[in-house]
């Protein structure tokens, strides 16, 4: 008898993670990297919010909390999804867990049976699949394509559905993407689901406050009303307010499944930090300007990054609506020679390409689900940027 799990077997380690920890690696070791890999602001978390959580400390808010949340933010989520979202939820539809990444987990835990499928729409972010096969449920996976914006069409979604579909997971803007879905291609995908009652909706709102140009970010519970209680309404801390360590998520949803991913909680982890719990009341009552003048760094991150790697032969990157992510698409450096006479066959080979070459560090199409293209995440310095883009130039150049 095998001591690991079968379950094991059908799941793989993070991409993104295992991606920054080889760039890590290979600095210790003394060479030139650039990490393009890891999801994360590289702004500090803002020093009200950080102020909060040792006030926290030296009043000895340092014992176990409510399984779900502290009472404070409970009522803080609360107001935070009526002032933004303009959506009505009681503080007992409210779960607060470790990152966005636990609330996900929880409540696929306590939804799925084996067998049961979640669409999940490609590109993804890495974990939904792995969540849904750890949780015996079947991933389905549906194309976006590239014309269509990385956006799911409703003929796409209306044939996924099957009996046993259980949820739709949905995130806008996207991880890896940046792809946002405007009301009326949202509008178009609740229309769908409207006439499917026993599908539910997971939606990932975590990079809501990271949307550029005017893009007014919507949630389907917002835009359809009718999906209400069929709707989980994920959000967190990590992206917005640069509290990726902090560990704080949460979720908006009816009653029964708030009350069974406490269930789940109660037997893991028990409580996210009290300290961090302390920390995101701060956060969500507090100033959130910064959010605004933050987004204005990324938005010009993102078009000097844009700009640059449309110089790249063999590239082509579109101009996404959010997140800190530009997908660009490889194919044109598909079936090239390296100098050194290796064949680019993949997204895999050119990224490795790019790594061992010029030291830049970005994920590979593959691991999100849409080959041949590649994530790079502009959540660095701009003198960091703009030494990466010149270099992928320059590697894209010396291919044959
Ligand atoms: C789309 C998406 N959802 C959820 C998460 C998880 O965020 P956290 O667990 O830090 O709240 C991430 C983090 O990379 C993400 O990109």
């Amino acid at each position: 008898m095998s001591l690991l799990a079968e379950a094991l077997n059908r799941i793989k380690p993070s991409p993104t993670i295992a991606v920054s920890a080889r760039a890590r690696e290979l600095k210790a070791a003394g060479k030139d990297v650039i990490g393009l890999g890891a999801g994360e602001p590289d702004f500090d978390t803002p020093d009200h919010i950080k102020e909060a959580a040792i006030q926290a400390i030296r009043d000895g808010r340092t014992k176990y909390t409510n399984v779900d949340g502290i009472p404070e933010l409970k009522e803080a989520v609360a107001a935070k999804f009526k002032r933004e979202n303009g959506l009505d939820y009681d503080v007992d539809q409210i779960s607060v867990g470790t990152g966005g990444k636990q609330v996900l987990y929880n409540a696929l835990v306590a939804t799925l049976d084996p067998g049961d499928e979640v669409i999940v729409p490609a590109p993804y972010w890495v974990s939904y699949p792995d969540m849904v096969l750890l949780c015996q449920g079947t991933p389905v996976i549906v194309d976006c394509p590239e014309n269509a914006g990385f956006r799911l069409l409703p003929d796409a979604l209306e044939s996924a559905i099957t009996p046993k579909t259980k949820w739709l997971i949905l995130n806008s803007p996207n991880n890896p993407t940046g792809a946002g879905y405007d009301r009326a291609s949202l509008k178009a995908l609740t229309d769908v689901l409207m006439r499917h009652p026993h599908v539910h909706v997971m939606t990932d709102d975590m990079y809501e406050h990271l949307a550029y140009d005017g893009f007014e970010f919507v949630t389907p519970a917002q835009v359809e009303p009718g999906l209400y209680d069929r709707t989980l309404t994920v959000n967190g801390l990590s992206k917005a307010y640069a509290m990726t360590g902090w560990r704080i998520g949460y979720a908006g949803g009816p009653k029964p499944l708030i009350k069974a991913m406490a269930k789940v909680q109660s037997q893991s982890t028990s409580n996210p930090s009290s300290v961090s719990q302390h920390a995101a009341v701060e956060a969500l009552n507090g100033p959130q300007d910064f959010i605004k003048e933050r987004g204005a760094v990324f938005r010009q991150r993102r078009d000097l990054v844009v700009a640059a790697l449309n110089q790249a032969p063999g590239l082509t990157c579109n101009t996404p609506e959010g997140a800190f992510y530009v997908y660009p698409s490889c194919a044109g450096v598909i079936g090239k020679k390296t100098p050194d006479g290796h064949r680019i066959e993949t997204d895999d080979d050119f990224v490795t390409y790019l790594l061992e070459s010029v030291g830049v560090a970005v994920v590979q199409g593959s691991a999100f689900g849409k080959s041949p293209y590649f994530r790079i995440s502009y959540a660095t310095s701009t003198d960091q940027l703009e030494d990466a883009c010149a270099r992928i130039v320059q590697a894209c150049k010396a291919l044959d």
